[in-house]
């Protein structure tokens, strides 16, 4: 279990994050859904260390995390994703993979990169090009990929649908639901807050650093409010319709993948 108790973030003096406390098991995918700006980014920068929490505990299979080090986290067992597909443009793609394992030993990089390969096989004849020249759905599995190379019990994902094709983004969910049933425990944060909340277990509106509502994912899609106000679609926002139709069908495919 990943779990957070009263944390409290932020940068510079101002806290953005106000004693954030839910965990997410392993073998589930626990969504985060809320506008932007909640501080749905922030939240996983303090989980990964990129930034270190005020207040507050993190702590991962029952140890606690000293919390700000990148370096344990992993080590703990913990990957992050970022937002906005951040692979090396100028390194190939085996190299931007073997920069994923940098906790593991040379002679267990292969055997990781073959791991990934079978989770992505669409890169595999990619792996001597420079990671700048793949698409923008290769670019996304490639820095799950990375993520993936220090073989995480929990991965945290941020918007890994942003900017793609519905096809790609089919693609993307239905390695992340594989990602579950082989165990790992996903910390998924979506722009496509209808997607993500159809695959997960479990989720919560984040509104200004505090969570406002839990529930099951599809407890949250059945909620009418949150559906309106959160999620870009329904009849607070008559200019979406496009979004809806897409999204529904992307729903509708990934069906038989539906946890909840
Ligand atoms: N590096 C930063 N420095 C200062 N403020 C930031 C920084 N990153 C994010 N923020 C602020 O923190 C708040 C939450 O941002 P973020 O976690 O990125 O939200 P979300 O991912 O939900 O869109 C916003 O008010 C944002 O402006
Ligand atoms: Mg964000």
């Amino acid at each position: 279990m990943l779990e957070l108790t009263g944390i409290h973030a932020g940068y510079e003096n101002r806290d953005v994050l106000h004693g954030l406390s839910f965990s997410v098991p392993p073998a589930a995918i626990v969504a985060v859904v809320g506008v932007n700006g909640a501080g749905k980014s922030t939240t996983l920068k303090a989980i990964s260390g990129l930034l270190r929490a005020r207040r507050g505990t993190l702590s991962v299979d029952g140890r606690v995390l000293r919390g700000g080090s990148a370096v344990e986290a992993v080590r703990a067992g913990i990957a992050h994703v970022p937002e906005g597909r951040q692979v090396f443009p100028d390194m190939t793609v085996r190299e931007n993979l073997q920069l994923g394992g940098y906790s593991v030993t040379t002679s267990t990089i292969k055997g990781r990169i073959d791991e990934v390969l079978g989770i992505f096989p669409e890169l595999t004849a990619r792996l001597g090009a420079y990671a700048g020249s793949l698409s923008g759905g290769q670019q996304q599995m490639l820095a799950i990929g990375r993520g993936l190379m220090s073989d995480p019990r929990y991965i945290l994902l941020d918007e890994p649908s942003l900017g793609l094709a519905p096809r790609v983004i089919a693609r993307i969910f239905e390695v992340i639901v594989a990602l579950r049933e082989a165990g790992k425990g996903v910390l998924l944060v979506e722009q496509n807050g209808q997607l993500a909340l159809s695959i997960a277990q479990q989720a919560f509106l984040l509104e200004s650093g505090t969570i406002t509502l839990t529930g099951t994912g599809a407890e949250l899609l059945a909620n009418a409010e949150v559906v309106d106000r959160y999620l870009g679609v329904g009849t607070a926002a008559p200019g979406s319709a496009r979004q809806r139709d897409w999204t529904g069908m992307l729903i509708a495919a990934l069906e038989p993948l539906k946890f909840v």
